[in-house]
């Protein structure tokens, strides 16, 4: 239908998000500048597909790498890979797949350089796949929580654009759906970059979902007023004791299910999950530009000189979350447990 990431062998082409849902217009990434400034300005987003792009563009940028030996080699890669990295620090999917390539890489202990490069490429293709077969089958069990005529409250945008294709929470809803379930889902808008109105509410209308738009400040009144079965959302990096950020929003949202008694699920791969990370406390919360917020497109909304904070996630406490939705299935409380089994299991 449509896709967002595909590999042309000397270039990334990625569609552009932030023309969404006006144009459909594909960039052509040809090196990791291109790349990390796709990332930085939002052309691609969501974690997942942050993952595969770091992998892909640092493959593609490898094979100017000079050195002859693979000591040089192994560090002009980390410093590609440093270079992605530090274009947005809260997905931590990009970590894991720029430590994933250069893990395998060191394990062959392969010393030829052109067959490094090659390789690189390879893991890159590798993990894309593995990410539309992990949202499948997130798709697959999450949908078991859905029942018919479910309502599903969701913000920010974890369909195809987010991920390598078909979604993480996005792919549960289109799950049910294809399952034969009437479902509706809630859009909240997503302020300040309104990834829900702009691009949750485009792949609906793609997937033929039956959806509302609305603003994240009429989601506790939708609650009360018209009432929700589930809230499921992404994460953007969960910490080993299942606090899990999310776009800025999520927080809010899992306040008002709590308030409402609505189920409050996350649904992410197991990239998502970094054991490194204690709590959400220690999880880096991008902040980006006061202009997101004073501004709408060029047309300016607040003053000038007005003061602004502008998180890009925030966190939501495991003790609001009523389960993991991952490849492996769904995981519940007491997370630091449930957590370090998966990902020890999945070795
Ligand atoms: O700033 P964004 O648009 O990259 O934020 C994305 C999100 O918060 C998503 O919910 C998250 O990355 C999961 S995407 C499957």
């Amino acid at each position: 239908m449509y896709q967002p990431i595909q590999w042309k062998n000397d270039h990334i082409l990625l569609l552009d998000q932030t023309r969404l849902p006006g144009e459909e217009v594909y960039i052509e990434c040809r090196d990791i500048d291109a790349a990390a400034d796709a990332i930085k300005r939002l052309a691609v987003r969501g974690a997942p597909a942050l993952g595969v792009v770091a992998a892909m563009a640092v493959a593609l940028e490898a094979r100017n790498i000079q050195s002859s030996s693979t000591e040089g080699f192994y560090q002009e890669l980390r410093k590609l890979c440093d270079r992605i990295l530090s274009t947005r620090p809260t997905a931590v999917n990009m970590a894991w797949s720029l430590k994933r390539v250069q893990d395998t890489l060191q394990k062959t202990h392969i010393s030829d350089i052109s067959a490094l490069k090659k390789l690189l490429e390879q893991e890159a293709l590798a993990i894309f796949k593995e990410d539309i077969e992990a949202n499948r089958q997130i798709g697959r069990h999450g949908q078991e929580l859905v029942p018919d005529s479910a309502t599903i409250v969701t913000i920010c945008n974890t369909g195809s654009l987010a991920t390598a294709g078909y979604g993480t929470a996005f792919g549960v809803m289109r799950a049910a759906a294809e399952s034969g379930k009437k479902i509706l889902v809630v859009s909240c808008e997503t302020r300040p970059l309104l990834q829900g109105c702009r691009l949750t509410a485009w792949e609906l209308q793609k997937n033929n979902i039956p959806f509302v738009l609305i603003t994240d400040s009429m989601a506790g009144y939708y609650m009360k007023k018209r009432g929700a079965n589930l809230v499921i959302i992404g994460a953007d990096r969960i910490a080993a004791n299942g606090d899990a950020a999310n776009k800025i929003g999520s927080y809010s949202l899992a306040i008002l299910a709590h308030h409402h008694q609505v189920p409050f699920y996350v649904a992410a791969p197991l990239s998502t999950i970094d054991p490194d990370t204690r709590q959400g406390e220690d999880i880096q919360i991008e902040e980006r530009k006061p202009e997101e917020i004073t501004c709408i497109g060029t047309q300016r909304i607040a003053p000038h000189g007005t003061a602004v904070w502008n998180p890009a996630f925030d966190v939501v406490p495991s003790s609001l979350i009523a389960g993991f939705i991952t490849e492996k299935g769904v995981l519940r409380p007491p997370y630091q447990e449930s957590l370090q089994k998966v990902l020890r299991e999945a070795r």
